[in-house]
């Protein structure tokens, strides 16, 4: 057994949720089940993500020993939307609202000396900091070898406030990665520094628990401090501390951390890399991060996310539900609960549950979710009755209850998600409303029918038949 496979053995930990870092959560899975353990050497070129691919909604892995680096990494550490509600503690349906109060009302953290922060133990020495991590290529046509769950930590310089959030990072040289950075919040931080002639502080977390990568994909109305969203989430506040070199606040527990710095006015030609529409986001010129040093914990683990597996998706879907639950319900008590479908890849499609919604207000319902967020594509409204967790259920909605010439609506040329191929290239989508609820008045035809009672046969009395020969 290799060294790197023997420190592997000692990852998950016990704790969670008493105690909640990436360590901890392993340990949860393991209790569940959902931790797979590779054994032997991997390749970071495919072998990786062959390996998330295949697990992808169903178990967690952690590569013991990945070609070229002496630190193991953790994959698929989400794997679906029970594994959400298991790690903020609550149900599925849920996760939305407690998520949305934990943005409403951020918690302090708990500040800690650098010198007790695990994450500070150890500096990888050397002017290749990066060569030592192992950094795998997911798809065949990525630009090259990408930090995928790198959570980006850094100072909004206008109120103080921390903010995180996720950015693709492709290598570009042992010291220098590229960085995909949307309009967002980071892009203002970064072009209030730019105008200044000023660079960004970073500091780039690898290997957090799932709730400090759900607090990074926050959407606040007005800027909070995302560390403390993130201590919100939890079961006791978040231990943070102060990175060495930059002027970052960072989680004490990460297992890895890269301090480093956005250089003002560069661009660099950064991508392509598979996006979560399961399709390549384009090449483009991108920011520039200068590295100045790579902290991590004693034996530290670290952290790939595959685009568009389950992890990304959820990663989405919770905060933007949060933020569209919030937003309808205030503007129609009819709305009982919503889901961004992993179908339409946790980002595109909306199925909103409505109970007795007045005549007609269904499709206001649906426009506004349009309104909220406009990377939403085909939206559609169901009765209460219907369970939004269940395609089969939302599909038989659709086979049942809708007359496209009656209940379909198509608005032309909206604005849309950019990494959306079927859309214009200047970033324009056509929309599709589709109400499938029934008004209350007309309910006598769409009567489900019943087994009596289904639900109360003695299942245990069933033997299972004896194989035949055949
Ligand atoms: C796995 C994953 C990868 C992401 N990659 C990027 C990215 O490369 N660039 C980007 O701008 N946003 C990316 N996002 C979305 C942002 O992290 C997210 O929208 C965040 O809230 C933006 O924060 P900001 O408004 O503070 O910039 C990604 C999200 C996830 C879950």
């Amino acid at each position: 057994m290799s060294a790197a496979t023997e420190a592997v053995c000692d990852l998950p930990e016990p704790g969670w949720p008493r105690r909640q870092d990436l360590r901890t959560w392993l340990g949860h899975l393991s209790t569940t089940g959902d931790l797979g353990i590779v054994r032997g050497t991997v390749d970071p070129q495919f072998e990786v993500a062959a390996y998330l691919s295949r697990l992808d909604g169903r178990s967690a892995a952690v590569f013991g020993s990945v070609a070229g680096s002496e630190i193991p990494l953790v994959g698929n550490a989400i794997c679906g939307r029970s594994h959400v509600a298991a790690a903020m503690g609550c149900s599925v349906e849920e996760t939305a609202d407690r998520f949305a109060e934990a943005v409403e009302r951020p918690r302090p953290c708990a500040p800690v000396d650098r010198e007790q922060a695990p994450v500070f133990a150890e500096r990888i020495a050397g002017d290749d900091p990066l060569g030592a991590l192992p950094i795998p290529v997911h798809h065949e046509d990525d630009a090259g070898r990408y930090l995928s769950s790198a959570v980006v930590v850094a100072r909004d310089p206008v109120n103080g406030a921390t903010n995180l959030s996720i950015n693709r990072l492709q290598v570009a040289g042992p010291a220098r990665l590229r960085a995909l950075i949307l309009p967002g919040r980071l892009s203002s931080i970064l072009a209030e520094r730019e105008r200044r002639g000023e660079p960004l502080d970073v500091a780039i977390c690898l290997g957090v628990d799932p709730l400090l990568m759900l607090a990074s994909q926050a959407r606040p109305l007005q800027p909070v401090d995302e560390l403390e969203v993130c201590s919100a989430l939890r079961a006791s506040p978040l231990p943070v501390t102060e990175a060495p070199t930059v002027d970052v606040t960072v989680p004490a527990n990460a297992e890895i951390v890269i301090e480093g710095r956005v250089l003002p006015g560069q661009r660099e030609q950064e991508g392509p890399f598979g996006e979560y529409p399961r399709t390549y986001g384009p090449a483009a010129p991108a920011p520039v991060i200068e590295v100045l040093a790579v902290w991590h914990r004693p034996s530290p683990v670290s952290q790939t996310i595959l685009s568009a597996g389950r992890e990304h998706f959820m990663l989405g879907a919770i905060p933007r539900e949060a933020d569209l639950t919030r937003a309808l319900r205030r503007a129609d008590r009819s709305v009982r609960r919503l889901r961004l479908t992993e179908g339409g890849s946790c980002r595109l499609h909306l199925v909103v549950a409505l109970e007795s919604p007045r005549p007609g207000r269904a499709r206001h319902v649906l426009l506004n979710a349009l309104a909220v967020n406009p990377v939403l594509k085909h939206v559609m409204a169901v009765d209460a009755d219907v369970d939004i967790f269940s395609d089969e259920e939302v599909e038989w909605a659709l086979a049942t209850r809708v007359q496209a010439g009656r209940d379909v609506v198509v608005l032309p040329a909206m604005a849309g998600g950019s990494l959306d191929p079927s859309g214009t290239p200047d970033g324009r989508s056509d929309k599709m409303l589709v109400d499938a609820t029934v008004p209350d008045a007309d309910l006598a035809p769409y009567r489900r029918m019943r087994v009596p009672g289904r639900d109360e046969v003695d299942m245990v009395a069933i033997e299972r038949a004896k194989p035949v020969d055949s």
